[in-house]
């Protein structure tokens, strides 16, 4: 179901934390300090629908300052290099990460520990998970982000036969 569908290119991203849920996620709202997101698409009758239905599809949002975010992080799929969308469902066993407490600007998965870099593709910088948390293309559209295009890597702690059923 629609729900469920993983982020569709169009989606609006609004507030996936629960005091301001589904609420549009402003461009200006964002720092580097973590906020985590839906994808918000349309139901059959044209309403606006979260897709929450899977807790797999919650999304991490990042602006660092210009020249801050650099590869293996997709700077084509970044708002103007400066604003970044990840998912936020950790490689490892599915936890949803969060800031690290210790240093500003890293994400820490509260599970297990596992370490990822926003900066630089998300990539894993400690822990157990096995590869990077997958980037999501996003745009600027007013005050708002919009889903450009479809995750880049496998974002689930799925095997990759998995991820390819689930790409069809
Ligand atoms: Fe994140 Fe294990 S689920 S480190």
């Amino acid at each position: 179901t629609r729900d469920k569908m993983p982020p569709v290119e169009g989606d609006v991203l609004v507030h996936a934390s629960a005091s301001k849920e589904g609420e549009v996620i402003k461009v200006s709202e964002l720092s580097e300090q973590l906020i985590r997101a839906w994808p918000m698409g349309k139901d059959k009758e044209g309403n606006n629908l979260i897709r929450k239905g899977d807790p797999n599809n919650v999304l991490a949002l990042y602006r660092f300052p210009k020249g801050q975010i650099v590869a293996p992080t997709n700077l084509d799929a970044t708002v103007d290099g400066e604003i970044v969308a990840y998912s936020d469902i950790c490689t490892h066993a599915g936890c949803s990460v969060s800031d690290d407490d210790q240093q500003e600007g890293q994400m820490k998965c509260p599970c297990h520990s596992g370490q990822y870099d926003p900066k630089r593709g998300c990539v894993v910088v400690g822990g157990p998970p096995p590869r990077p948390l997958a980037q999501l293309p996003i745009k600027q559209d007013g005050d708002k982000l919009v889903v450009a295009g479809f995750f880049l890597e496998n974002p689930y702690p799925f095997t990759e036969s998995e991820w390819e059923a689930r790409k069809e």
